[in-house]
């Protein structure tokens, strides 16, 4: 247990600004956390699980750019698309290419202990940075036996084959979903959280205390990370941000469960990259820490961002709340801030911003009005010439 102090617990006044739907004020609180650890700037070897998705690929372009290597597994599941995935690591190639450290792809699951071991004793690994999962609350309700597979069984080879490798760091994404049965206004990781009310959920805060067990028994160090909600150029299509990007662009329906009252903390993934990247260079113990941008956005005020960058007026179909939905999100980032010294950077309005330029050349790029070339966007003049008029500002926005 991490020697913390005062938990926040929720006020009936918290209770009552949720609901209305304003951000709660936020309480003075006084902590105590673990003694600072000084980054370790040394060159590494790092296995990503889950590298060719979303917040896989955008960790591992950063941990390229910077020089490490990187061993990147991951069963392109069908979840989503899975040439999305396959583009993701065409981008990871293409930056190896000349890159100081190496880039190995493995096609396989972290469920596979055997493959897992490989991997492990054929790239010298020395930290893992571990976000392969079933991802989604909603679907986790109907197969949770995939979810325990995935998240649960495949956490623990992962556990087992870093303590018997003796990796120095061991970095896994939970998730702000294991504060779903809590009634705090700021979420704070000295809070109780064994209320779970989904199966991913669950299966998150059982990962949590898998890495205890292994730091206990056998000094692995491992951190947590309760990813809130995270958005950004190759975000996941199935998650709200480019959900609402995609339909409202081409004048589709949207479906907004609730009055639109409910708020969440939406973070940009050059932040939560930074945060990751702060967590591998740093082994504590035993630790787990929001990354969060620490304020919450309504959802009325999100498809209102999304109108205004996409020019588009959504058409709304408003429906109840679905079961297993967290009404509030907001994460307290004082403990990554005093550990870390992790701070949110981009505010939402401009995350959506350039989520929407990114998804414009995605769209060009789809419809034959653009090429990819040489990492960026190009556009199609005419048959065999093709003019760069894109950097890669866009596609690299995490490194
Ligand atoms: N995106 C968010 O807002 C968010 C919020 C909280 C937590 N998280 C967590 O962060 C991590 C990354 O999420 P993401 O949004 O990038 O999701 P993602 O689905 O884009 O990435 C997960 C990757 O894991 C891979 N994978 C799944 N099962 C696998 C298996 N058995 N073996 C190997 N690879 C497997 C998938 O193919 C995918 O590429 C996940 O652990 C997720 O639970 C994400």
């Amino acid at each position: 247990m991490s020697p913390l102090a005062s938990s926040t617990s929720g006020s009936d006044s918290e209770m009552v600004e949720r609901v209305m739907g304003v951000e709660p004020s936020r309480k003075k609180q006084r902590k105590a956390f673990a003694a600072v650890v000084e980054p370790d700037a040394g060159k590494k070897t790092v296995l990503v699980t889950g590298g060719a998705g979303f917040i896989g690929s955008h960790t591992a372009q950063a941990l390229l750019s910077r020089g490490d290597s990187v061993v990147v597994l991951d069963n392109f599941n069908d979840y989503y698309d899975p040439s999305i995935k396959r583009g993701n690591v065409e981008l990871l190639e293409q930056m190896a290419e000349g890159a100081e450290g190496s880039l190995v792809i493995v096609d396989g699951s972290i469920t596979d202990s055997a493959l897992v071991g490989k991997v492990f004793q054929e790239n010298s690994i020395t930290h893992v940075c571990h976000l392969a999962a079933r991802a989604g609350v909603r679907p986790s309700i109907e197969d949770p036996l995939l979810y325990v597979e995935t998240n649960i069984t495949g956490t623990t080879i992962l556990l087992e084959m870093a303590r018997l490798h003796k990796v120095r760091n061991f970095v896994y994404a939970s998730s702000s979903s294991v504060y779903g049965g809590s009634k705090s206004a700021f979420f704070s990781e000295d809070e109780d959280v064994s209320n779970p009310v989904s199966q991913y959920a669950a299966s998150k805060k059982t990962c949590e205390l898998l890495a205890h067990t292994y730091s206990h028994l056998y000094n692995l160090p491992t951190t947590g990370l309760r990813f809130f909600t995270v958005f950004g150029e190759r975000g996941r299509p199935d998650m709200a941000p480019l959900m609402f990007i995609n339909k409202i662009s081409k004048g589709e329906g949207i479906r907004q469960f609730g009055d639109g009252s409910s708020s969440r903390d939406y973070t940009y993934v050059s932040d939560i990259v930074d945060g990751v990247v702060r967590s591998l260079d740093r082994a504590y113990k035993n630790e787990v820490f929001n990354l969060g941008k620490g304020s919450g956005t309504s959802l009325i005020d999100f498809i209102g961002t999304v109108e205004k960058y996409t020019g588009k007026k959504a058409n709304k179909t408003i429906l109840p709340d679905q079961p297993g939905d967290v009404p509030y999100t907001c994460a307290s980032t004082d403990k990554a801030k005093a550990l870390l010294g992790y701070s949110a950077e981009v505010a939402f309005d401009e995350g959506i911003r350039r989520t929407v330029a990114w998804y414009n050349e995605k769209e060009g790029l789809e419809s034959g009005e653009l090429v990819r070339g040489g990492g960026g966007m190009a556009r199609k003049e005419k048959e065999g010439e093709v003019k760069r008029v894109v950097s890669g500002e866009n596609l690299t926005a995490c490194a």
